[in-house]
């Protein structure tokens, strides 16, 4: 039995990134809402509590009745589960006096305690609250001090239950890895066991007996995810997986070429649909983004639909989903910001049933497991690149010789972040292209052309991100380059926002 660890969310920011920090480990885990705890799981061997964007004593508070998991397993409550815990034995939590953002270091620890094995006095942690716990209830002590935080961390008396006010899934937290493996390993007993190979073999073997002799199609784009999701249910179906790829015209530049031969390279059984004219001429004229998308979106649905209409008896739709875009998020103020799922509502449509071999694991575990499966790095390290693709860097509407436009100034940027060494410096690039010409000068004569915008990020996960400081002597280079090869653009300027408040892509 694959052994677990529970993360019940109370909505904190850091959840997902507590969930990484324990995989590191080796060590699978399944983030949940705060009120659905497996209670009944026999794989669980311990509980951590996420911090909150609300306080204890808030009207609105995520609460949980924590008799049915105390004493059960360990536990480990983070920042609001650690206020939480102490709060509903009779420990007082009241706001700061100042609010306790940044950088703090640890002036007493209890070494003795084995949540705090290995932890040097002086180490550095990251703090994030407006409440702190002023009092703790009276069978519970404290076991770590900062110098404006009395109770840094605490257990209970004779109990496997932990709080921290600080936040160790943090990488600012110098300790917080190994206060996590004292959790992990040293209380909960995970025998550290899960690994890119045993993910493969168990998901194999899982895929086989799910499928049985059922054929299953599947919507490739290029990305990682995808290209993951392919060769491990060509593992274990072989041809009766059929994948789909389709061309709306707005890839990069030779991409679909390129990536149709490492498609072929890899053994995969790839159905290449050139669909752009169809593509082209519904976005003539669209200008709004979200339009944009939702036409993209459908489009490819109608395509994909058709194509797999082709295939006799298919039962199942393969998809590159990763835990990310399935963890049921606490939508706290409820606001999308813009819409992602390019390919909702296909499943319905076509009447099949889902299959997601990668719904458990983060994105650089989807990258060990495909380089496990002995698939080229360039194809594992390839930027995200947006479904709707260049149609979201051309601002305003969408033609085809705009697309041309971007597509070079684009090559020339992408080919120059390899050839500089860059590419994989940073999370992702692009060029977008502006809705606005400006006057320059080009031997004796006088333009009047288009601007881009050259983007480039560094991030983790996509949810922030912020520029990335590429040197001026490549910005300089790229820059001469698009002017002086592109037809139609006089003007190159480098995108410097950060997320947020702004986004990576443009619309
Ligand atoms: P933003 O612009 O929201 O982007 O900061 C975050 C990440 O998502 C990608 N992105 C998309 N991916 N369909 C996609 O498949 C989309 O409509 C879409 N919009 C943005 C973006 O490239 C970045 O990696």
């Amino acid at each position: 039995m694959q052994e677990k660890i529970i993360i019940l969310d109370f909505g904190s920011q850091t959840t997902q990134l507590i969930g990484r920090r324990v995989r590191e480990l080796n060590t699978y885990c399944e983030i949940v809402p705060y009120n659905k705890m497996p209670l009944d799981d026999p794989s669980v061997i311990g509980v951590i509590l996420s911090g909150s964007p609300f306080s204890v004593y808030d009207d609105k508070a995520f609460k949980i009745e924590l008799e049915k998991i105390r004493g059960r397993w360990p536990i480990l409550g983070i920042c609001y589960g650690a206020q939480f815990m102490a709060y509903v034995n009779g420990g007082s939590v009241e706001p700061a006096p100042s609010r306790e953002y940044g950088r703090a270091r640890l002036t007493v620890i209890n070494e003795a305690n084995p949540l705090m094995h290995g932890i040097a006095l002086g180490s550095q942690v990251w703090m994030s609250h407006g409440d702190t716990i002023t009092s703790l209830p009276s069978d519970f002590y404290t076991i770590a001090s900062t110098a404006e935080v009395a109770i840094a961390a605490y257990q209970a008396r004779e109990e496997k239950l932990w709080g921290v006010q600080f936040h160790p899934e943090v990488y600012h937290s110098e300790c917080g890895m190994q206060l996590l493996r004292n959790f992990v390993v040293d209380i909960c007993g995970s025998r550290q066991d899960w690994s890119a190979a045993s993910f493969i073999e168990t998901t194999v073997a899982a895929l086989k007996e799910q499928l049985g002799d059922d054929k299953v199609v599947l919507g490739l784009s290029g990305g990682v995810d995808s290209s993951v999701a392919a060769v491990l249910l060509n593992r274990a179906i072989g041809d009766r997986l059929t994948c789909i790829f389709v061309d709306h015209g707005m890839l990069r530049k030779d991409e679909f070429k390129r990536v149709m031969a490492d498609y072929e390279g890899l053994g995969l059984n790839v159905v290449g649909v050139d669909a752009s004219k169809k593509f082209f001429s519904e976005l003539a004229g669209v200008t709004d983004p979200e339009r944009k998308r939702k036409i993209i979106g459908k489009g490819f649905i109608d395509v994909f639909d058709e194509e797999a209409h082709k295939i006799a008896d298919v039962k199942w739709l393969g998809q590159g989903t990763i835990y990310p875009d399935c963890i049921e998020s606490l939508s706290i103020t409820g606001t999308t910001i813009k819409s992602h799922h390019n390919v909702g509502g296909l499943p319905e449509k076509m009447n099949l049933r889902l299959c997601e071999p990668l719904r458990l694991l983060f994105k650089d575990e989807v990258r060990a497991v495909g380089r496990e499966l002995g698939m080229p790095e360039h194809l594992i390290t390839r930027h995200p690149f947006p479904g709707p693709g260049l149609a979201v860097r051309i601002l305003g509407d969408i033609t085809p010789e705009k697309v041309r436009i971007l597509q070079d100034a684009d090559d020339i940027f992408i080919s120059g972040l390899r050839e500089w060494g860059l590419y994989d410096k940073v999370w992702q690039a692009g060029v977008i292209l502006l809705p606005v010409q400006s006057v320059g000068v080009m031997g004796d004569e006088r333009t009047y052309e288009r601007a881009v915008a050259l983007r480039a990020v560094t991030s983790t996960d996509a949810m922030t991100a912020d520029w990335a400081h590429l040197p001026y002597e490549f910005l300089a280079e790229v820059s001469n380059k698009i002017i002086n090869t592109v037809r139609g653009v006089n003007r190159v300027t480098y995108d410097i926002s950060s997320k947020p408040p702004a986004t990576i892509e443009w619309e």
